[in-house]
């Protein structure tokens, strides 16, 4: 018998191995420290770990409710009212998801038609695109003033048309680590009034936000909040990227068909992890000292980054840190990265892979969401450019 594997047209194929996986790599290779790819390099709270344990334990090993564990929904809309002052209903309008990935490419299938248009910022977020193209959807690509990486409400205005169907907002922001306030949600709700145009939030690093500044949530503002998806991650609070549990807020009617999606993409999330998140969110304290927990990361890298011929990007927000090259090297931005981890031994992630056409700056991005000794390490390192 003759063995075929028959071809088939790609359905994105213009994807290949993503920089991370491939940063990554190079980095092992050349024993680099990686700040590259955005995970924590410690361990989480002992207490999430033991309650995951009593979860299994006490037997939440099977399906659970299709929206999530519904005490784990209860603490998510507690949370959100205590830390926002909005009131979500458990019940209709919080959905438990498996990480914020899958949160952003369910809100984006059960809203986006074929030739629905979806605006994004870039520099974004590698998923946005490719969803929004899954969905039969066309990407148009707004960009943040480049140097502040600001919102551009002229050209978000002047790429809103009769088929725009929803906007993508990133706060705080990969990779710039620039945050939106509230004035920026206002003149986003003024531009978005007129329109049937939904908002899908991604907020992932919402309690990571610096300097005495809040974090401006989409569910703050209720005029936005009525039409938007607003999408949060346990792995980045909770220092547990790999767990991949998330939550979606968002009103009735936008959840019931948020739901319909989710229901046949992955129908539920693991049960022992929600049980767990449940009984950790009693308490507000691991995720209010999140910010200056980070800011202190932040600063310790950024005072060592000073001695450096690397020139620090405010980072308002995220566990990210943008640097310009420009003293350093001529060197593209992927070339640069190839180089820094080859010769210099610290791994990072060229911005230009964050925009469609590959924009070049020479500023690359660098995580803090590490050890002080790792971070001490990689700034050793840097201090030889
Ligand atoms: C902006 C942004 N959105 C979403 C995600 C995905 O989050 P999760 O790990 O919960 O799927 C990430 C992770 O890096 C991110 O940076």
């Amino acid at each position: 018998m003759q063995m075929y594997t028959p071809p088939f047209p790609s359905r994105l194929p213009k994807i290949g191995t993503t920089i991370f996986t491939r940063m990554s790599a190079l980095a092992q290779e050349h024993g680099a420290v990686n700040l590259g790819q955005g995970f924590p390099d410690f361990e989480c709270d002992p207490a999430l770990l033991d309650a995951v344990d009593a979860a299994m334990r006490a037997g939440h090993n099977q399906y659970p409710p299709m929206a999530g564990v519904p005490a784990l929904r209860e603490a998510v809309a507690a949370k959100i009212e205590a830390v926002y002052g909005a009131k979500y209903d458990p019940g209709s309008e919080i959905t438990i998801t498996a990480g914020a990935t899958q949160a952003i490419l369910t809100a984006i299938l059960c809203c986006v038609h074929p030739g629905d248009e979806v605006i994004v910022l870039e520099p974004c977020y590698d998923s946005y695109g490719p969803n929004i193209e899954m969905a039969g959807g066309r990407v148009v690509r707004v960009p943040l003033v480049p140097g502040t990486f600001r919102p551009d409400f002229e050209a978000i205005a002047t790429a809103l048309s009769s088929r725009t169907r929803a906007i993508i907002v990133n706060s705080p922001h990969n990779p710039s680590a620039t945050i939106w306030r509230a004035a920026d949600l206002q003149r986003l709700a003024d531009l978005l009034r007129p329109t049937d145009v939904l908002l899908i939030s991604d907020e992932v690093y919402e309690h990571m936000v610096f300097d005495g500044e809040v974090h401006a949530s989409a569910s703050a503002h209720p005029e936005l909040a009525a039409r938007a998806f607003v999408v949060s991650s346990f792995g980045k609070t909770f220092h547990v990227t790999g767990w991949k549990v998330g939550s979606v807020a968002a009103p009735a009617p936008l959840t019931a068909e948020f739901r319909k999606v989710h229901q046949f993409n992955v129908f539920t999330v693991n049960t022992p992890m929600q049980v767990a998140l449940a009984a950790y969110l009693a308490d507000p304290a691991p995720y209010l000292q999140l910010g200056a927990f980070y800011q202190r990361k932040r600063d310790l890298f950024r005072n060592g980054l000073a001695s450096t011929r690397l020139r620090a990007l405010p980072s308002e927000g995220s566990y990210f840190q943008c640097v310009d090259y420009a003293q350093v090297s001529e060197l593209g931005e992927e070339a640069f990265c190839r180089w820094l981890t080859a010769e210099i031994g610290v791994a990072a992630i060229p911005l230009s892979v964050f925009y469609e056409a590959g924009f070049e700056q020479r500023i690359v991005r660098l995580c803090f969401a590490k050890r002080d000794d790792t971070l001490s390490l990689a700034l050793e390192r840097l201090a030889r450019l």
